[in-house]
């Protein structure tokens, strides 16, 4: 398969994003009255693979997960986090690659199926957490962590909330760690782009990290971020040279 293939993987394909999207519309619908959380873990109640991730039928997700994982730097991870691991099928993935990988997501049913799914991954384990207050017994633990079509579902997402946000991701960096962000882009004009790259941007530019790497795929924006371990010494680091 061309991993520069500009459609969807298949036709079939189509019907992965309308599910999502019927998903994500249920989400808003809850959000008002249950609040985030609430209403994320009963959409997990409600349908066993709410985002088809695991779906046979399509093709897609699998792929954007092995493209994923097959673009890590080559080397090594002791410890991974997955943050909004969802059912664990990237985690799964990430397991191939570190000594132990740690998924995370807010909706304890999705912990519950991703524990018996990925039973038979020795290296691979749950937690059920909000990435808005996640325990300081993470701090500093990890040199991979994936956050992958996670972020846009965080309310407020304002400027100030992505501030805080990055500069928490970055303390479960240890040193040398990287953090890997995936959100979905289509085209830069259409507004879900626009948010993704808001997001994006505003980790590049946070006085945690530093910017190693950026690609895309149809449809989802990768960008590769270093923590900046030694703060106080080094001046701002983002490879851009000026910000606009
Ligand atoms: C579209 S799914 C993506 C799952 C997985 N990252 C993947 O790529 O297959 C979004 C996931 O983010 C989780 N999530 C959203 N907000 C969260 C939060 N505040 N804390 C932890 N997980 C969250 C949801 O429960 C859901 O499982």
């Amino acid at each position: 398969m061309n991993e520069a293939m500009p459609f969807f993987m298949g036709l079939r394909d189509v019907g992965l994003f309308v599910r999502s999207a019927r998903t994500d519309a249920r989400l808003n619908q809850l959000r008002s009255t249950q609040g985030a959380a609430a209403a994320l873990e009963a959409v997990y109640a409600a349908n066993p693979d709410p985002w088809a991730a695991g779906s046979p039928h399509y093709r897609y997700q699998r792929r954007k997960y092995e493209v994923l994982a097959s673009r890590l730097p080559p080397r090594r991870f002791h410890h991974a986090l997955d943050l909004g691991c969802g059912l664990g099928l990237l985690s799964r993935h990430l397991a191939a690659h570190a000594d132990s990988v740690l998924g995370v997501d807010v909706a304890p049913t999705a912990i519950a199926r991703a524990r018996v799914q990925h039973a038979d991954v020795p290296n691979l384990a749950f937690e059920t957490h909000n990435i808005m207050a996640l325990p300081s017994s993470l701090d500093g633990r990890f040199d991979l962590i994936m956050i992958a079509d996670v972020l846009y579902y965080l309310f407020p997402l304002d400027d100030a909330a992505l501030k805080t946000l990055s500069r928490r991701i970055a303390q479960l960096l240890s040193p040398g760690g990287i953090c890997m962000l995936v959100n979905h882009y289509f085209f830069a004009f259409d507004s879900e782009s626009r948010r993704s790259r808001r997001i994006h941007d505003a980790f590049i530019w946070s006085s945690d990290f530093t910017l190693d790497s950026e690609y895309r795929r149809p449809f989802y924006l990768v960008t590769q971020l270093s923590g900046i371990s030694e703060r106080v010494t080094q001046p701002h680091k983002n490879n851009y040279a000026t910000r606009p």
